[in-house]
């Protein structure tokens, strides 16, 4: 069952650029993770200040793998460096839902 996780980024206002120019330097490590399907970085087009980082796993293992993975701590070596550019971050887990099979 395909797995979703999505951090919603919350930054001070004005620092938007700034958090797309670091995910623009992005490591990459994860588009080579087992398991990992897809990534996407969700600008407001709403006038909010969250974006929200968008990314599918083949599974609920594959993803915690990568979390617990040194290529994990890569990827936020931005953060590591030049600190936090967020206020707050919240993760949301979502199952897909397979509606071509039948439940039970
Ligand atoms: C406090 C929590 C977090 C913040 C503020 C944050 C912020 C960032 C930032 C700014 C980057 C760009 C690279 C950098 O500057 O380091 C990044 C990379 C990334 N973040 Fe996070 N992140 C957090 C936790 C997470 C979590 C829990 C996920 C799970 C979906 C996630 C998914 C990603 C992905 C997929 C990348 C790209 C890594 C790569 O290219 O290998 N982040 N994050």
């Amino acid at each position: 069952m395909s797995f979703v996780v999505i951090n919603a980024i919350t930054v001070p206002e004005g620092a938007g650029a700034e958090l797309e120019a670091r995910f623009g330097r992005r490591a990459g490590e994860v588009d080579s993770q087992p398991g990992f399907v897809h990534f996407r970085l969700l600008r407001p087009a709403d006038g909010r200040s969250t974006w929200y980082v968008y990314t599918e796993w083949e599974s609920r293992e594959a993803f915690e793998a990568w979390a617990s993975s040194p290529a994990f701590q890569h990827g936020h070596r931005g953060q590591q460096s030049s600190g936090p550019v967020s206020t707050s971050a919240e993760l949301f887990t979502f199952e897909v839902v397979d509606l071509d099979t039948p439940q039970g």
